[in-house]
């Protein structure tokens, strides 16, 4: 199993770009099945859509293994469904297109319950049978024996890929749905924009109202691809590594209104930055003294979950007492045992609350990656402690960031793959 040695303490310096957005690749992939072959009937809908600046992670990859062994049987791949959440983003799409679908519960990072009940009420909602399968007591068959039909649905709690993954079933559904307290998160407006490019019918996307004119079954015609924006959690962490490490560090391709509460925050510590044009840069923080400051993560425009793990490891070099609150997930803090073993003083008030106490020195150890973004937190504490640190477990770094470890070598850090 492949790892990650890093050795701690330099300044970073350079450019370094930020890739293609999972998070927005993702329900564009999945989007696919919406559409109708260019190839005739037996190419289906696989590999007619374009994606420019598509991630090389291996959730995308992923993603598209599911998409093709998907057929009109509806079945989806119970192997690789549990190797990420957004699998569960086709199953609409199957669904309104096929009748019948089945999927496991899908799989990923282990950052809280996390169910899905939300999707399933959403396709009840709009006609469809749901059951466990009999096999299988964690799988799910879901059949629409009339057909799919438009509804006025109001999410219970805002969930990101529910509003991705209702906004697709409802392309394909008979009759207008609407959908309210949808999330604002910057993704659906990609989404939305690509599929009306395509000839959709979706207004509201990027507000709480959503309104979806159904196509009663009338696949999608591909005609315009999709180009991946910037991850905004990839820059969101390399700004963190600026305001750590940076020594006249560039980071380019930064949507700076993308991440209106992460920069807030960032000043908020003390982060000395400037924004010129789409680039985001760091004169020289290299171990300067920071702030301690209070998180509360929330959905868009709030300060984004996925960013909470990085931002606590930078908290731990502020002077004074901060807070961290993480309000979406229940199980996002069990990282910080591990911080705490490299030095950290960090007291975890309940699964939702941390105290860190700092600025305190961090010490290289060898660490498990227990998630994506936690992964990529321990990445961060690595490059500031001091001494050598392993990271085991790097699929799932490397499920949400392209080649990682080249990419921040490139601006100075000394990460070795082996
Ligand atoms: C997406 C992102 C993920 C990010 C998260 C929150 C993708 C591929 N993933 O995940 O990176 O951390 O948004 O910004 O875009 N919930 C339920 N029932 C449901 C669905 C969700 O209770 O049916 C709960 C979740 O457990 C969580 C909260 O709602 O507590 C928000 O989750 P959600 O927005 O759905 O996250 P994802 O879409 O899975």
């Amino acid at each position: 199993m492949a790892k990650f040695l890093i050795k701690g303490g330099r300044a970073l310096e350079g450019e370094i770009k930020i890739n293609g957005s999972k998070n927005a690749a993702l329900p564009v992939l999945a989007s696919s099945i919406l559409f109708s072959a260019l190839g005739g009937p037996a190419s289906g809908w696989k590999n007619i859509i374009e994606i420019e600046n598509l991630p090389n992670i291996e959730d995308t990859k992923r993603m598209k293994e599911l998409l093709d062994k998907l057929d009109a049987d509806g079945k989806i791949d119970y192997e690789i469904a549990k190797k990420f959440r957004a699998s569960i983003l086709p199953v609409g799409g199957a669904l309104a297109r096929f009748g019948k679908v089945s999927f496991p519960h899908p799989g990923g990072c282990v950052i809280g319950e996390r169910p899905i009940d939300v999707f399933l009420d959403g396709w009840k909602a709009m006609g469809a049978k749901t059951k466990l399968s009999e096999n299988v007591p964690t799988d799910y068959v879901i059949t629409a024996p009339e057909g799919l039909f438009g509804v006025d649905y109001t999410f219970k709690i805002p969930s990101v890929t529910g509003t991705e993954a209702l906004i697709m079933t409802a392309v394909l559904a008979r009759g207008t749905t609407i959908l309210r307290n949808a999330v604002l998160e910057p993704e659906i407006k990609y989404l939305a924009d690509f599929l009306n490019a395509n000839g959709a019918k979706i207004a509201g996307a990027g507000t709480t109202t959503i309104k979806i004119e159904g196509r009663s079954g009338e696949l999608l015609k591909y005609s315009a691809r999709f180009t991946a924006p910037p991850d905004r959690i990839e820059a969101g962490s390399f700004a963190i590594l600026g305001a750590l490490l940076g020594k006249n560090l560039r980071i380019k391709n930064f949507v700076a209104e993308e991440l209106p509460t992460f920069l807030a925050l960032l000043s908020n510590v003390g982060a000395e930055y400037i924004i010129e044009n789409k680039d985001l840069i760091f004169i020289n923080s290299y171990k300067k003294t920071l702030r301690a400051s209070n998180v509360i993560t929330k959905e868009f425009p709030g300060f984004p979950t996925d960013l909470q793990a990085p931002f606590t490891v930078l908290l731990t070099q502020a002077d004074g007492q901060s807070l961290v609150h993480e309000t979406v997930f229940e199980g996002r803090l069990n990282y910080i045992q591990d911080l705490n073993k490299m030095g950290s003083r960090i007291t975890l008030c309940d699964p939702h609350r941390a105290i860190i106490y700092g600025p305190a020195k961090l010490f290289g150890r060898t660490m498990e990656s227990p998630d994506i973004r936690a992964g990529l937190a321990f990445i961060i504490a690595a490059l500031i402690a001091e001494g050598e640190s392993t990271i085991e477990n790097i699929y799932q770094i490397d499920r949400g960031y392209e080649n990682i470890d080249y990419r921040l070598c490139s601006i100075g850090a000394d990460i070795k793959r082996v």
